[in-house]
């Protein structure tokens, strides 16, 4: 990359640099561009608007905003697009296009003559990316997210997606509302722009953002339709160019220690299981890793202090009105390393230097009367999973947390589609629910891992079973849910071993799960398991090749921190 600023960096090769500048010249001037203008810094704004993603319906005006904040400090803001990912409307499920996102990200930022960059994403996938990308390509960014959506309403009863999109459609599958409600229902939970408005994976990562020192204070929990949020967009583009001159690059704000204060946070906030994936990628571009020992310490050590769904009972436009993130902040601070520092060049500890004025106690509790005195998520290990498994205490069924119990297996999400419902399933409601196939290689880790409840034992009551597999979550459902099983099944992980009938041991506790058949027997039935069938082309066959598996963030092998990034 080039030293040069503005219109001048990262030059056309034509083996003529005064030839290129003067030829980039011209047709930025196409552009309607003044000449002085073209002399200033640029900034460029990754902007990610698509007809296929409702969470980023804001995007326009954001757009607008931060370049306000840009032009009013001095410099020229240039947006430009990059893949968008909308989380609903993406097959087989929007993790496969993770890296492609984060790669579009980085080498678009590498590619254009850009300073400075203000990154503006939502969506699950999006921030994640973005992030990773950011860490790479290693120039001053400020990352600004959507926001989230505000509540609809049902018959007098608030709505958010998507956690009571699952709660209604449990409710359909169990015959206790009927089609017309179901569908009275679609056209309420989903109704303004933003992302998802409980504490899914695009709130927990907007958190996330804002912990590590990527977004500014204060800014990741205001409602996508609040005048606050044009305001923090405003101010994200006044702030990146002050970053040009007096550059703090990702690499300076995302460190172990920062990393760490993002995980605390995402125990303190219940966050989504799909966090601890993108986390770690994001870290990963940088050369930092978190053990699960180190992840399970943190969770131990830190109190659920936040009522929102899908874990408690508020949503995200509670969580902003209460306080948002800085309360939390405030009642960890004796947890969190303070050294680190933002966007802004503060540290965390200036930053939480000023008591709160005030907090709504409902949705985020003193640290004297937390929601749980230890941490939301745990990493959990045995021989089904000896890599690990993430599991979400918080959003569990205490009563099943030391269980052992018989596997019902099913081979693949299409054997999990085909049988599930079927009235002869050989299924009892102490039975552990086990799929396989659904991790990275195999089917690109959907978020398959919230197996529904077999309709025969839905609808005589049964609300949660132990469910285990190799897929995600999406960050919005519940239920005592083990996930991320690595090494995958796909991949001759012990996973693939469970068969019907098998015991399995689970315990919260000890943190372990455990398969109850001897280890001969284990390798004896993985020696006769057929390998998987890879892609052969394009993207996805890139993919199958070299995505890490859950342990190492589903990034691509050649996309980590090398020694020759240090
Ligand atoms: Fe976009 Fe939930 S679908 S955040």
């Amino acid at each position: 990359m080039t030293k040069e600023r503005g219109l001048k960096r990262n030059l056309t090769n034509y083996g003529d640099k005064e030839f290129a500048t003067y030829l980039r010249k011209s047709f930025a001037r196409s552009m309607g561009i003044s000449k002085e203008m073209l002399d200033k810094p640029i900034v460029g704004i990754a902007m990610t608007p698509s007809g296929f993603n409702s969470c980023h319906r804001g995007m326009p005006e954001l757009v607008d905003a931060v370049s306000r904040g840009i032009l009013a400090a001095g410099a020229l803001p240039r947006p430009f697009p990059t893949i968008s990912l909308g989380e609903v409307f993406l097959s087989p499920t929007s993790m496969v296009y993770r890296n492609l996102m984060a790669m579009d990200t980085e080498e678009m930022v590498r590619a254009q003559p850009m300073d400075a960059v203000v990154m503006i994403g939502g969506c699950d996938k999006t921030v994640p990316a973005q992030l990773m990308g950011a860490a790479s390509a290693d120039i001053p960014t400020i990352q600004l997210v959507t926001g989230p959506m505000s509540t609809g309403r049902h018959r007098g009863e608030r709505l958010g997606a998507c956690t009571d999109c699952r709660r209604f459609w449990g409710k359909y599958r169990a015959n206790e509302i009927d089609t017309a409600e179901i569908t009275e229902i679609e056209g309420k939970l989903s109704t303004t722009s933003g992302t998802c408005g409980v504490m899914g994976t695009a709130s927990t990562m907007a958190c996330i953002a804002e912990t590590l020192g990527m977004s500014l204070p204060d800014t990741a929990a205001i409602p996508s339709v609040h005048s606050e949020r044009l305001v923090a967009a405003e101010a994200s583009g006044h702030a990146i160019v002050q970053l040009i001159d007096n550059q703090i690059l990702p690499s300076e704000i995302i460190t172990e220690k920062s990393v760490e204060n993002a995980f605390r946070v995402l125990m303190a906030i219940s966050g989504s299981t799909n966090a601890i994936v993108h986390l770690t990628a994001v870290a990963g571009r940088l050369g930092i890793k978190i053990s699960d020992e180190r992840l399970n310490e943190i969770s131990d050590e830190t109190p659920v202090l936040v009522n929102l769904k899908p874990v408690g009972e508020g949503y995200m436009e509670d969580f902003y009105a209460a306080g948002g993130l800085r309360a939390v902040l405030h009642e960890i601070k004796h947890l969190l390393h303070l050294d680190t520092i933002n966007v802004l060049g503060q540290t965390l500890g200036e930053i939480l230097e000023e008591p709160m004025d005030w907090v709504d106690r409902t949705y985020i509790k003193s640290l004297d009367d937390p929601v749980s005195n230890v941490g939301g998520l745990i990493s959990v290990k045995g021989n089904i999973a000896p890599d690990g498994a993430i599991f979400k205490r918080a959003a569990a069924t205490p009563e099943l947390f030391e269980v052992e119990g018989r596997a019902v297996v099913f081979e693949n999400l299409e054997d999990l589609a085909n049988r599930i419902d079927d009235p002869d399933l050989d299924v009892e409601a102490n039975d552990i629910l086990v799929l396989k196939n659904a991790g990275p290689v195999a089917a690109g880790m959907p978020e398959a891992g919230y197996l529904p409840i077999p309709k025969k034992l839905a609808q005589q009551g049964v609300k949660d079973m132990v469910r285990l597999s190799d897929a995600r979550m999406s960050g919005t459902a519940f239920g005592t849910i083990l996930l991320h099983i690595s090494p995958e099944a796909g991949i001759g992980g012990p996973l693939a071993a469970v068969e019907n009938g098998d015991r399995i041991q689970f315990s919260v506790s000890k943190k372990r799960i455990e398969l109850l058949v001897d280890d001969k027997t284990i390798e004896m039935r993985l020696k006769n398991k057929e390998p998987l069938k890879m892609p052969e082309r394009g993207y996805r066959a890139l993919y199958s090749k070299t995505v890490l598996q859950a342990p190492d963030g589903c990034d691509f092998d050649f996309l980590r921190h090398t020694s020759a990034d240090s």
